[in-house]
């Protein structure tokens, strides 16, 4: 008899299982409270259901809340100057924006950029629409200013450091297809928000990067390019390193 119960409540659990595995994915999510008025989901009843049968795994965004300035635990001015930057630059050529300038300090910081480049007119430190978007980061990002990005082009290569145009350009190299050679050392152009990467600089880069878009626009404002481009090449070199 007791057999009998147990395989009745094995085959129940059985049949409730893959209805609510069907119903509620592996990775589910529990809603929160304030969310819960636009499902049907009826938490506390599967809940406990879940924990007895294994049904969910609660997914770890039930957790989820906002972190506080303390808890994010970022590195002091001092302690950014201070700590191991990975091996790349950037280098603004002729950029008009003083506001772009603030956010790619501001990209630069959180991606532990070696130096910012500041070339021809692009505009320097300290400035008030600078400090607007950097929101402090141009305190912390090692910058310099570069009159003749051109010729410092030149001596960079000349000094083995890989020269990279980001720009879309004739037979440039998308971006998810460049893989940073390992222990090379680079820095990444960025152009004028009308005129682009000069002529000059493509002509000796050693290749250009194009990110691949999929909509109406013809390019990407350069700060977001930017963002994109640090983004990749820090997570290409760490997994690199894996
Ligand atoms: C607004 S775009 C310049 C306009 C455009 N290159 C032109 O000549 O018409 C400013 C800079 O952002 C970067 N950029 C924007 N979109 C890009 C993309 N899809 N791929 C690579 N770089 C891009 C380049 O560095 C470019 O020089």
């Amino acid at each position: 008899m007791s057999n009998l119960v147990s395989v009745a409540i094995h085959l129940f659990r059985e049949t409730l299982e893959s209805f609510l595995a069907g119903r509620f994915p592996e990775n589910a999510r529990v809603l929160p409270q304030s969310a819960r008025k636009f499902t049907n989901f009826r938490p506390k009843w599967y809940g406990r259901s879940l924990k007895k049968t294994r049904l969910m795994t609660v997914h770890p965004d039930f957790c989820m809340r906002k972190l506080s300035m303390d808890e994010l635990d970022r590195l002091s001015v001092e302690e950014f100057k201070a700590a191991e930057k990975f091996p790349y630059s950037v280098l603004l050529d002729d950029v008009r924006s003083l506001n772009n300038v603030g956010s790619v300090f501001r990209t630069s910081d959180a991606f532990r950029v070696s130096t910012v480049y500041l070339g021809g007119i692009t505009g320097t430190p300290p400035h008030r629409d600078i400090t607007k978007t950097a929101l402090g980061a141009d305190e912390s990002v090692h910058w310099e200013h570069v009159p003749d990005a051109v010729g410092f082009c030149k001596d960079l290569k000349a000094k083995g450091v890989r020269i990279v145009a980001v720009e879309q350009a004739e037979a440039s190299v998308g971006l998810p297809d460049f893989q940073p050679e390992p222990g090379g050392e680079y820095v990444f152009v960025f152009g004028n928000e009308v005129f682009g990467v000069n002529d000059k600089i493509i002509e000796i880069a050693d290749l250009c990067l194009e990110i691949p878009q999929y909509g109406t626009k013809h390019s990407l404002n350069i700060a977001v390019t930017v963002g994109i481009v640090c983004w990749d090449f820090v997570h290409k070199r760490l997994a690199a390193k894996e």
